[in-house]
């Protein structure tokens, strides 16, 4: 408080605008995406997953300068989604459902603001597999940049497991949705794409990614997920999975994210610990389901046909 006592006017307005400034930034869809973490880690699980041809594909595409490091390159999409070049991207991030509606459908909710048909992560995802699938046939497609298509199609499975990135409309997935976390300004998005994330690393692995990584690995190769890989891994077309994979999430949202939650309030122990094995669940899913489908794209061309013979 005695603090506050020697500012001058002037300072105080600096300080409005400067906080201004800060939350126009920290609002609304543009900004946030699964964590940089959250994306780093999938994109991991999932090219430690990749049978040889597929690894060996995603090692041609990626630039020498990762050295073949698909999850060094995982953020990419969250980064250039305002360059000029790639605007058309920034809805692919997401779905908006409509206000407690708690379920997805394709045909209602996958467009853009605009209106604009599959403009939406699941129509996304579809998009650069069909897209990557043509790699093996050498350089027949020209049109798109099989680099790019492997990045999107990376980073967007991350995104279409992060329960609030299929939200409710009105409040933008949780953007809108201000409150604190522990003793933090958040929003209710940035819990689900970050703050768990972060606090579970600080609380249990010393800020080790690496060894948090490990621990969601080692759950599924060996722990309480490893009945359910198999099934997660399930999918005979392309455009049925992904409907399930936002299904699942605006259902968790619903149940988990939203669920007691009022702008304003202070999130703590209560909330973190009944909601960290969901967020760690979906990072699993999401890289083994993106090792799936490269998995199926890169591989056997029979297998291929199937994934995408709805599309
Ligand atoms: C790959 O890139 C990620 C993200 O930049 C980094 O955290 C990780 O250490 C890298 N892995 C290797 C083996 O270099
Ligand atoms: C598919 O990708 C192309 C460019 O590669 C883009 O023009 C188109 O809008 C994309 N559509 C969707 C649904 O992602
Ligand atoms: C493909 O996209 C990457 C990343 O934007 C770029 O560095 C590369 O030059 C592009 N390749 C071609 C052939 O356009
Ligand atoms: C792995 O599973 C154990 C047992 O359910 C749980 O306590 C732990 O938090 C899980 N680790 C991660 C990283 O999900
Ligand atoms: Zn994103």
């Amino acid at each position: 408080m005695r603090t506050f006592r020697n500012y001058t006017l002037p300072s105080h307005n600096l300080l409005s605008i400067l906080f201004l400034l800060t939350f126009a930034c920290f609002h609304g869809h543009d900004v946030q995406a699964w964590s940089k973490e959250g994306h780093v880690m999938t994109c991991q699980i999932a090219q430690k997953l990749l049978e040889p041809e597929a690894a060996h594909a995603v090692e041609m595409l990626l630039p020498d300068y990762v050295n073949g490091n698909l999850s060094a390159l995982c953020v990419w999409p969250d980064q250039v989604r305002h360059w000029y070049k790639y605007r058309w991207t920034s809805p692919l991030h997401f779905i908006d459902t409509p206000d407690q509606a708690c379920n997805f459908k394709y045909q209602r909710d996958c467009h853009d603001p605009n209106g604009v048909k599959d403009m939406c992560v699941a129509g996304a995802i579809q998009n650069f597999t069909t897209q990557l699938s043509h790699y093996k046939e050498g350089n027949s497609d020209r049109r798109h940049n099989m680099t790019e298509a492997l990045l999107f199609l990376s980073h967007f499975m991350g995104d279409i497991h992060q329960p609030m990135h299929v939200g409710f409309t009105t409040d933008e997935g949780g953007n809108t949705i201000n409150l604190r976390w522990f003793r933090h300004k958040s929003n209710l998005h940035h819990v689900w794409d970050r703050e768990i994330i972060q606090t579970a690393a600080a609380d249990y692995y010393g800020k080790d990614m690496d060894l948090l990584r490990q621990g969601i690995q080692s759950n599924f190769t060996d722990g309480v997920w490893s009945d359910d890989l198999a099934s997660w891994q399930e999918c005979d077309d392309l455009s049925t999975c992904v409907n399930k994979y936002a299904a699942e999430s605006i259902n968790l949202a619903c149940k988990w994210g939203y669920k007691g939650v009022e702008a304003g309030e202070t999130l703590s122990d209560d909330y973190f610990n009944s909601r960290m094995p969901i967020v760690m669940k979906r990072i699993a899913q999401g890289g083994v389901r993106l090792a799936m489908i490269l998995n199926h794209i890169f591989g056997d061309p029979r297998e291929e046909q199937g994934l995408l013979a709805a599309t």
